[in-house]
């Protein structure tokens, strides 16, 4: 089913539009390109994306209406050395988007991996722009939701919420649920400057080992820090 465009723009105040396509390469491609001339919170979402980005240059599988590909463009008036952070609230905005649209609990690997019954449910690609004096961030999400199985070089790891939960999913319940706890997190993360707050309820979640401190860095075994990459 395709989704209810005017639902989530009722059910998502924070938005200041959203940018819906019936197919596109890549919802953060496609954030990126209407963010000069765009406005601040902005959704970017697509029925159907056929040039999914992953992390570290990976590809991203997208099944067409049995998934969510999703970009959140925002214009945050925090410090460029900051922007990781939007990566961690963003991963847990989904868990608990996840959990409160279809009651599945969902852990985190870091930075945001989501997961469940060991398999990835999302995925999460982050990517901040300075053009001229402007700066941006475009959060895209990438969730698993009613699919039934996946491609062959996936298949060990991916897995759907419908796979974990055994129920289909109304999609845009997932989103407006994603989007408002985004904003709410987003909100304390502009106003207080760091994730103090916040780091206990992601290492609650956080199955890499150390856990995150209020920066969103990994604390390594040895004391040493980690901001990004994998582990
Ligand atoms: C990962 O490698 O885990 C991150 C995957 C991110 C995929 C999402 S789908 C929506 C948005 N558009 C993209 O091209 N990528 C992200």
């Amino acid at each position: 089913m395709k989704y209810d465009i005017e639902k989530i723009k009722k059910n998502c105040p924070c938005l200041n539009g959203i940018r819906y396509m019936d197919a596109v390469d890549s919802t953060n491609k496609e954030a990126r390109r209407i963010a000069p001339d765009g406005e601040d919170n902005m959704l970017v979402i697509a029925e159907r994306q056929d040039g999914g980005r992953g992390r570290l240059g990976r590809s991203w599988h997208c099944a067409g209406e049995d998934a969510i590909a999703m970009s959140i463009l925002v214009k945050p008036q925090i410090d460029s050395e900051k922007v990781s952070m939007l990566t961690i609230i963003a991963a847990l905005a989904v868990s608990r988007g996840i959990a409160d649209a279809a009651g599945l609990d969902t852990s985190v690997k870091w930075p945001n991996d989501i997961k469940s019954d060991g398999r990835k449910i999302c995925g999460i690609l982050s990517e901040s722009v300075f053009s001229g004096s402007e700066f941006y961030s475009v959060i895209g999400i990438g969730i698993n939701v009613n699919n039934d199985c996946f491609p062959d070089d996936i298949s060990d790891i991916a897995g759907s919420v419908k796979q974990c939960t055994g129920k289909c999913v109304n999609r845009e319940d997932i989103v407006i649920e994603i989007i408002n706890r985004f904003y709410e997190y987003y909100e304390v993360l502009c106003r207080e400057g760091d994730l103090s707050s916040l780091m206990d309820e992601y290492n609650g979640k956080c199955i890499t080992e150390g856990g995150i401190n209020k920066y969103g860095e990994l604390i390594l075994a040895d004391g040493s820090l980690k901001r990004s990459g994998e582990v």
